[in-house]
């Protein structure tokens, strides 16, 4: 595609100087007469016709042509976004093999494995310290606070009444209801809630593992169960 579209420009470009040539060596010193000068303005007229010709052509086709230098990484056989996978069908191809986990995420309890009683039991490995609640604080922040608020009071924006989603349980200090659930709840409770969700609260699970009990940490600051 590029190479006929500069062939055809430099062809294009050839041709007009030739052109040109022609018009300067057919002047009326040399050849004279009338018909030397209509030869000339009808070979002006169609290097005319060409410029404009080659100009509308060229400049359309140019926008296509690819202003990288090297681009044989980018244009590999790998699929690209949005484009269809002829592999569909072989999809272990792209799964990853078995036991591999995403970085930051080994030795992970998976919560759903355990018993009720047993998730209440999980014992939170992560000390309350300044990092580890700046962490919380983040998470929370991000994920918590649209239905619970910004100090775990269940009285976040999209929380009943203001929003749709009612019967957010108070985690933290300002409730309207004037109580929060936390410091009744075990480490475990509040972990396992965050990785599988409990009732109406759906699964917090794109949290880190790790990063689940920095936000136990921190809820229990809110409440100010854990020093700073
Ligand atoms: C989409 C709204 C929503 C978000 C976001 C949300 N929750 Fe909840 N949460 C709820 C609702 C609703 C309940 C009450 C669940 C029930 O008992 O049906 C609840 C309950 C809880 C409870 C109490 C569970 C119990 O057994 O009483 C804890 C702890 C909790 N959430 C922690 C969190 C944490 C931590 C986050 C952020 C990672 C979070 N929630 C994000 C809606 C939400």
């Amino acid at each position: 595609m590029r190479l006929t579209n500069r062939s055809t420009l430099g062809s294009g470009l050839f041709m007009m100087l030739r052109a040109n040539r022609s018009t300067q060596s057919s002047g009326p010193s040399t050849r004279g007469g009338s018909s030397g000068r209509s030869r000339a303005a009808a070979s002006r007229r169609a290097m005319m016709a060409m410029m404009v010709f080659f100009f509308l052509t060229q400049t359309g086709c140019w926008e296509q042509v690819s202003v990288e230098w090297f681009p044989q990484m980018k244009w590999q056989i790998a699929v690209q976004a949005f484009e269809l996978n002829p592999y569909q069908d072989r999809i272990g191809l792209f799964s990853p093999p078995e036991g591999t986990v995403p970085v930051g995420w080994g030795d992970v309890i998976v919560a759903s494995e355990y018993t009720p009683a047993e998730q209440e039991a999980f014992v939170n490995p992560n000390r309350a310290t300044l990092a580890s609640l700046k962490n919380g604080e983040s998470y929370f922040n991000t994920n918590c606070t649209a239905c619970h608020g910004p100090t775990g009071g269940g009285d976040g924006p999209i929380a009943a009444p203001r929003g749709p989603i009612a019967g957010v349980l108070p985690i933290g200090p300002g409730s309207p209801l004037g109580f929060s659930l936390a410091p009744g709840l075990t480490d475990g409770h509040i972990y396992t809630t965050i990785s599988l969700g409990r009732g109406r609260m759906p699964s917090y699970r794109r949290i880190p593992p790790d990063a689940r009990w920095d936000v136990v940490n921190y809820i229990r600051d809110l409440n100010g169960q854990g020093g700073r």
